[in-house]
């Protein structure tokens, strides 16, 4: 696959994604976010990768919203297609069947905010800082921050930070409950990989059904689409593995399953 604004390193099945144009802090043009496009695509439909974690280049900005040269050609006709797409990658991410963690290394503006709150996990370093400053340049956020920060941190601060358009450091970010954990800038990529490995010895069964079960929230039938789902792990072969190996005190070896998946 050819990626010009991506740089991809597969990591025993653990795709790490770095946004790389540092010359502008990593914000996201339409030719960054079609190659996002692609490369979620690939790590959801490949068995053999079985988690993503994404990153910007360098030590200031993860992403730094949506490229503001290109809003000079978007208009009253064209704005809304652009929002749809955006939505449309986001979504990719969020309903991914694989867990993507977002390691914030910087800022994360605009849609750099809104591609880390699509992330299922957020690890920020000590440096990050985050919001949705949009309401600064005469837009509102339109790559799904308006729906995804205030169930992330609660109706009410989201609409501050949204109306006000500040931003919140890592350590607000995680008092609010936006950053999973904070860590020394040096350190944040590591700690993605082994919480990443943390999540990968477990069922991949249970992980693409937590995950399908979790993101079925703006469904009307999310009682219908976890039963669902809890159905689904008992069509496959992870669940006998993990009963037998609690009663019998071993450890489950889901590995075995995992291209049954
Ligand atoms: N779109 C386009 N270019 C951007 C950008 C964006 N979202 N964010 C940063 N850049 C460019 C800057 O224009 C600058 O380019 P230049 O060197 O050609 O002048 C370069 O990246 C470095 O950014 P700069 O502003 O000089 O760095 P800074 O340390 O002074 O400030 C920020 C960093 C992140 C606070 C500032 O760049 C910023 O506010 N960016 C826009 C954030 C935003 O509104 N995002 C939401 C967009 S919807």
């Amino acid at each position: 696959m050819y990626l010009e604004n991506l740089v991809v390193e597969n990591i025993l099945g653990k795709l790490v994604v770095t946004i790389n144009t540092p010359e502008k802090l990593n914000c996201l043009d339409l030719k960054t976010l079609g190659e996002l496009e692609k490369i979620i695509r690939f790590a959801n439909n490949t068995v053999d990768i079985v988690g993503v974690i994404i990153i910007g280049q360098g030590s200031k900005s993860f992403v730094s919203g949506a490229d503001i040269n290109e809003f000079k050609s978007i208009n009253v006709v064209n704005s809304r297609e652009f929002s749809l797409y955006g939505q449309e990658v986001f979504s990719l991410i969020e309903n991914c069947k694989k867990p993507i963690i977002a390691a914030v290394n910087g800022y994360a503006l605009g849609g750099g905010c809104e591609l880390a709150m699509a992330c299922h996990i957020r690890v920020l370093s000590e440096n990050a800082k985050v919001g949705l400053p949009e309401v600064k340049l005469g837009i509102i956020p339109g790559y799904g921050g308006t729906y995804r920060l205030p169930r992330i941190i609660g109706v009410g601060r989201a609409l501050e930070y949204m109306l006000t358009g500040k931003l919140m450091n890592a350590q607000e970010a995680l008092q609010f409950g936006f950053a999973n954990h904070v860590k020394p800038f040096g350190e944040i990529l590591e700690f993605s990989h082994s919480l990443l490995d943390s999540i990968l010895c477990n069922s991949p069964t249970s992980i693409e059904m937590i995950l399908n079960s979790v993101n079925s929230y703006n469904s009307n039938s999310f009682k219908e689409i976890e039963a669902d789902n809890f159905r689904n792990c008992f069509d496959k072969s992870d669940v006998v593995e993990g009963v037998d190996a609690f009663l019998n005190k071993r450890k489950p070896n889901f590995l075995k399953n995992r291209l049954d998946i």
